[in-house]
């Protein structure tokens, strides 16, 4: 929100008739633009950036703020990963969409960007012809029609398209609107909690809002009193304890080949995620007292387990596999 704040007012020096009217920063309201007068300066726009860091939420908010709800519906067509957008519909729905022209005033008299606003969301799981299609769509309506892609990975956008809109990354939340935010939904909700589990909710949850949010609610279920607690909150987002993770390591430093294998099955047999368990490997492997060569030759590792989990693989051997490479590399002092 704040880039896109930014941007329209590195705007404002050539067509000084947008005012930007609130700080999402400091107040999460989501009001980003009002126009005094028509204008035309918005560009193309791609969002791109992890999960539940408000992609989706801006643009519904800038295109609520800038149509009202009367003229949403005609001005504002949304198409996500749910709805189909083969080459079949960016060619009829799609073009069909942007070919209309409208007027640059509201029904109620007010006045409105003279624009319609397409929102791909989810613009990475479209295809490369269906994305190509829109090439040539978006230079010929860019008179009456403004596209906002959408994406968590940027490299699945065909580079033509990239290269037509002005790119916006949208970072990991910083914890204090995450923590913000939560507190907002405590007190409404009338959620009793601790200092300390909101703390921890924002903690596990890494920059992801709405990973937070459902963690929150689930702990909120969890306790019949309605209390967040500490516990609730790490057990919900199934945490390794970190004696855990020690155990494991001072068995890759100290023991056996025996003794890991039983280590390592033990807790993929508790149900810990071998992806959860390898994020906490990491962080302590980072603090342990080992040569910069031999964390490096780990790590290495980690990425190499973290690429094969993702694409499926058995989740007992891979870390097996990985355990057995911390336990070599840390025998080698050097
Ligand atoms: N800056 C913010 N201030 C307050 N709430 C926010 C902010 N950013 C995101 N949220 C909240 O986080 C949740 C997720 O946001 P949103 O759906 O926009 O994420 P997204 O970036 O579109 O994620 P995805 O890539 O998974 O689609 C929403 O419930 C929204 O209310
Ligand atoms: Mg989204």
């Amino acid at each position: 929100l704040h880039t896109v704040n930014r941007f329209l007012e590195s705007r404002l020096v050539f067509e000084s008739k947008i005012e930007i009217e609130s700080n999402p920063e400091t107040k999460n309201r989501n009001r980003i633009v009002t126009f005094s007068e028509s204008i035309n300066v918005l560009p193309n726009l791609l969002f791109y950036g992890p999960p539940g860091t408000g992609k989706t939420s801006t643009i519904l908010a800038a295109a609520r703020e800038l149509y009202g709800p009367h003229l949403y519906r005609q001005r504002v067509l949304e198409l996500n990963a749910s709805d189909e957008r083969g080459i079949q519909v960016v060619r009829e729905k799609v073009k069909n969409f942007a070919q209309l022209t409208v007027a640059g005033t509201r029904p109620d008299g007010k006045l409105c960007p003279p624009f319609k606003i397409i929102i791909l969301d989810e613009a990475d799981s479209m295809t490369a012809p269906a994305q190509a299609a829109l090439r040539r769509t978006m230079e010929k309506e860019s008179r009456t029609t403004r596209f906002c892609l959408i994406c968590n990975y940027i490299s699945r956008i065909i580079e033509p398209l990239t290269s037509r809109c002005s790119k916006f990354r949208f970072k990991p939340l910083a914890n204090q609107i995450q923590e913000e935010r939560l507190l907002e939904i405590c007190e409404k909700e009338n959620l009793k909690y601790t200092k300390e589990s909101i703390a921890e909710l924002v903690r596990v949850s890494e920059g992801d809002l709405r990973k937070a949010i459902t963690f929150l609610q689930s702990a909120a279920r969890l306790n019949v009193d309605k209390e967040i607690t500490e516990r609730a909150v790490l057990e919900i987002a199934g945490v390794v304890p970190p004696k855990m993770i020690d155990h494991l390591l001072q068995i890759c430093f100290t023991g056996t080949f025996e003794k890991l294998e039983v280590a390592v099955r033990n807790m993929v047999n508790e149900g810990y995620a071998a992806t959860q368990i390898l994020s906490q490997l990491h962080e302590s492997i980072i603090e342990q007292d080992l040569s910069d060569k031999q964390k490096s030759a780990i790590t290495e590792n980690m990425a190499v387990v973290s690429k094969c989990l993702s694409d499926g693989a058995d989740e007992y051997l891979q870390m097996l596999s990985l355990c057995s490479v911390i336990m070599q590399h840390a025998s080698q002092n050097n």
